[in-house]
């Protein structure tokens, strides 16, 4: 059984195991019961430890793929396909419906893999909470959020020039817990805001969820068009505009620091209050201009999370705000959540104090960096166009030149590689042609096979 393994790759070899073996049971329909030829076997065909081959039958075993029998070696427990029926899947926004295959790229999702996140400092944070805060281990957290990390949240503003004070930040679950806050306590079904496209999938379905309607601002890749802005708003005069302001979702673009001002001029010359998402923020470190660090007055919101960089699971966010919008924000969150998690808040509370969270941002936008501009690499030699070429974060947003849209789905099925959702980035549901590509995915050797298949593909003639 020969194995396709990139020693070059950021993928770790286990996972690429996990994910060959995965897809040679679906690729053969092998049927259940069958024997895998014995880990030796595997390990001396394809140069690989037998410790690794171990590890990765292993995890196929603990998803319920594999079984084994006493000494006899690694058997098929079910077809790939059965086994992913039962299987709860994994939420991931923006991604096509999931195809019920194990092992498959995903390519287009939202978040970092699994492989890149890093449990040492996190484990130990979560061992000293509980060793050593009863309270986090047991209570609720405060209306406003547990003062020790409001006051680590702070500092990092301070760093962005976002001038406030303790009492002016919310913490929540996460940022979809403060956008829902937002939109159910500053909005009223009829409302009209402008929202970005392409943009987040997740706030066009809550915004709808409440009876909000949408009118769609272009995303350039300096940050909203702001001619067609104003023309919306002296046209509509929206309530609210939502701003996803550096390394956008899906774009991966930023805004400039012009763009920023106009935005906000806009936005108070036409009293609308602005919602800045600045979700992917800690990914970004050099210069730029924050909505919110040009004035946080009654106009302005702003809204955070450590989903993208520490932990989605955790679910820990945060909402900066006049003292008023607050105080209303925290009377709803308490009533309809008695406060977000203090485990989660002092978790994190410690990793921020004691430098852990800092360096590990480090080393992400480090390695984000180099998947980035590999990743550019690769769609040029693919001949793909880009949005302008983000300067960080996770996505690059980009299609084809040489194929046509049914022509990138179906290379993209042959490789095993799962892309982002036609429809997901568009407020009205429309399909586009562009990807969202998450650049942690993008060197993996499926994804390179992948690109390079597009490149020998033609536009069909109709
Ligand atoms: C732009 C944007 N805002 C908000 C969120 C939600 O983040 P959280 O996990 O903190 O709720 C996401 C997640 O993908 C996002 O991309």
């Amino acid at each position: 059984m020969e194995l396709r393994i990139d020693r070059q790759a950021l993928v770790p070899v286990v996972q690429q195991i996990v994910d060959a073996l995965a897809d040679w049971l679906r690729r053969d329909e092998v049927s259940p019961g069958t024997r895998l030829p014995s880990v030796r076997q595997i390990a001396r065909i394809n140069l690989l430890s037998q410790s690794s081959v171990i590890e990765a039958c292993e995890r196929l075993v603990a998803q319920g793929v594999l079984a084994t029998r006493n000494g006899a070696g690694f058997f098929v427990a079910a077809t790939v396909l059965a086994v992913q029926g039962q299987r709860d899947l994994s939420w991931s926004e923006g991604v096509e419906q999931q195809s019920g295959l194990v092992g498959e790229l995903k390519l287009g999702c939202g978040g970092l893999p699994e492989s890149w996140r890093e449990t040492d400092d996190l484990s130990y944070a979560i061992r000293q909470v509980c060793r050593t805060d009863m309270a986090g281990l047991f209570n609720y957290s405060t209306p406003l959020g547990l003062p020790a990390l409001r006051q680590q949240i702070l500092k990092r503003l301070k760093q962005l020039c976002i001038e406030v004070d303790e009492s002016r930040i919310l913490t929540t679950a996460g940022a979809s817990h403060g956008l829902d806050l937002i939109v159910r306590t500053l909005f009223k079904p009829g409302d009209c805001v402008v929202v970005e496209s392409p943009g987040y999938s997740m706030l066009f379905d809550l915004l709808r969820l409440h009876g909000v309607s949408m009118i769609e601002v272009p995303r350039t890749p300096r940050g909203p068009d702001t001619d067609a802005l104003e023309a919306l708003l002296l046209k509509y005069k929206p309530r609210g505009l939502f701003i996803n302001s550096f390394y956008h979702n899906p774009t991966g673009s930023s805004l400039t620091t012009g763009v920023a001002q106009q935005v906000l001029q806009l936005a108070k010359n036409h009293g609308a209050l602005v919602i800045e998402d600045d979700v992917y923020a800690d990914f970004h470190s050099g210069p730029g201009t924050r909505l919110a660090a040009l004035g946080i007055d009654d106009n302005v919101i702003y809204v955070g999370s450590y989903s993208k960089t520490l932990s989605s699971s955790l679910r820990v966010g945060f909402v900066v705000a006049s003292t008023d919008v607050i105080s209303r924000l925290a009377q709803v969150k308490m009533i309809s959540s008695m406060g977000a998690s203090r485990f989660s808040e002092s978790v994190l509370a410690c990793l921020l104090a004691s430098g852990a969270y800092r360096k590990l941002v480090l080393r992400q936008r480090q390695r984000l960096s180099i998947g980035r501009e590999a990743a550019l690499q690769v769609l040029e030699d693919a001949e793909w166009e880009v949005f302008g070429k983000p300067a960080g974060g996770l996505f690059i947003w980009a299609r084809s030149r040489k194929s046509d849209y049914a022509q990138v789905r179906t290379q993209a099925r042959r490789f095993g590689v799962l892309l982002s959702c036609a429809t997901a980035f568009s407020p009205t549901g429309q399909a586009h042609d562009w990807q969202r590509i998450n650049v942690a995915y993008a060197c993996d050797p499926r994804a390179r096979a992948f690109f390079q298949a597009t490149a020998r593909d033609r536009p069909q003639a109709f």
